[in-house]
């Protein structure tokens, strides 16, 4: 359930109407609903409310300070992946022991940053990494609490480009060769191994792989633990996922999420971590656009948005589809018409929806996309120099621009030139 919903023949973004967010903003414009964040970071808390957790929001889905801050707030931690999502993270006022570090390329500058900022945990993906964290953290003259990341080999049943946890996936370490990693790890001087960490893919639409792999992870927890290792903490990763059209079956819920943790592993009496994104951030955000022109092609007519490739690049990369909804409420029984959805960007790839059945709109009108608050403004790129398009965030009835327009000006300054030009 989210918060964006007709009311009054308009779409409303909680209780402001979108229409009043285009005119004061303009478009293309992401609009994210606080209610709706707060919601699904709720769902997973509470999901998690039969043991020891803690929901680290996997902030690569939507990075904003101010979604941070709002779901910080509300008690999440973060799950990070780059020095920047640290700072950024840091800067919305998480506490370092509430931020978890994954990725498989951790540089030495950004594993020093963290563990003189705070972090509750590395996640290892290598036995180069491990070494490294090590080498840094002793010389430091601290200790790095760790985890490792586990491959479990499962199918996640889920798009090629988003699949992790298979063994030809570059994530974690072969869960076969686990022992000995974490053989290794214990013996190295500037790591403490706390747990275990896995994540197997993300837009997961069924419990069954994960149910696979948090049965090889209880295994292994098993197999640690007899080998002397403490381990406390399980990392289970994100993933779940979202319905991206009304009529599809939808994808289980938290709370089913969290009974099939619960059964899984709630015997060994860990602390549970998860890394939720697109769950919390992806239907908490809609992109509105304008319709620039209806052009007439042969056999086919091609809505032109203002929006394009370059601001929700999920359609051109993975196929993907986003429900796209006039903002006028369409009279009911009324006659759609197959528009392609185009953006203005000099690429056939700049496609949104082909053949995609809408009511008819003219020039003016304005569409949203939605489920289009994870993965969509933190992905934009300034490609053909289209300026990266302002975020809004809204709460009850006040909305607030929660990242500017740049001007063409800005952009250009952002080059330098070399002093023989
Ligand atoms: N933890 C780790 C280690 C991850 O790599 C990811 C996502 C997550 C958590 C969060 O997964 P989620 O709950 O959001 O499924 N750009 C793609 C999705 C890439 C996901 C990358 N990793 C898309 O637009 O579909």
């Amino acid at each position: 359930m989210d918060h964006f919903l007709y009311r009054n023949g308009q779409l409303y973004a909680e209780d402001v109407p979108v229409s009043e967010i285009a005119a004061a903003v303009g478009t293309p414009v992401y609009i994210y609903s606080t209610a709706t964040l707060l919601r699904h970071f709720r769902l997973f808390d509470e999901a998690l409310d039969w043991g020891p957790h803690l929901v680290c929001y996997a902030m690569k889905a939507a990075s904003n300070q101010a979604i941070l801050k709002t779901l910080a707030a509300a008690g999440a931690g973060m799950d990070v992946v780059s020095g920047g999502e640290y700072a950024r993270a840091l800067a919305a006022g998480v506490p370092g022991e509430r931020i978890v570090f994954s990725g498989v390329g951790k540089t030495r500058d950004e594993i020093r940053t963290a563990l003189e900022g705070g972090i509750r945990q590395f996640n290892i993906e290598s036995e180069p990494e491990m070494r490294a964290i090590s080498e840094v953290a002793s010389a430091l003259g601290v200790v790095a609490p760790v985890t490792v990341r586990v491959n479990p080999d499962v199918d996640a049943r889920t798009h090629a480009k988003i699949a992790t946890g298979k063994s030809e996936n570059k994530f974690g370490i072969p869960i076969a060769k686990a022992r000995q990693v974490y053989a290794e790890a214990a013996a190295l001087p500037g790591l403490k191994v706390v747990g275990i960490d896995v994540h197997i893919g993300s837009q997961l639409t069924e419990l069954d792989p994960f149910a696979l792999a948090y049965r090889k992870v209880a295994e292994l927890t098993e197999a640690l633990r007899a080998d002397g290792h403490e381990i406390s903490r399980l990392d289970l990763g994100g993933g779940l996922g979202i319905p991206y059209t009304r009529s599809n079956e939808a994808p289980p819920l938290p709370v089913e999420y969290g009974r099939l943790i619960e059964r899984e592993l709630g015997h060994l009496g860990c602390e549970i971590e998860i890394e939720p994104g697109r769950l919390i951030a992806g239907n908490a955000g809609i992109l509105v656009s304008e319709v620039i022109y209806v052009k007439e092609g042969e056999g086919r007519n091609f809505l032109i948005l203002d929006a394009a490739m370059n601001d929700l690049i999920r359609p051109a990369m993975y196929d993907a589809h986003h429900d796209i909804i006039p903002v006028v409420e369409p009279e009911p029984g009324c006659e759609q018409e197959p528009y392609d959805i185009v953006g203005p960007v000099c690429e056939t790839g700049d496609t949104f929806a082909k053949a995609r059945l809408m009511p008819a709109l003219r020039a003016g009108g304005l569409v949203a996309f939605r489920s289009a608050g994870a993965y969509g403004a933190v992905m934009a790129s300034e490609y053909n120099t289209r300026a990266l398009i302002p975020e809004v965030l809204v709460k009850d009835d006040q909305f607030a621009v929660i990242r500017q327009r740049p001007s063409f000006e800005d952009i250009i300054n952002r080059d330098s030139l070399p002093e023989w030009l």
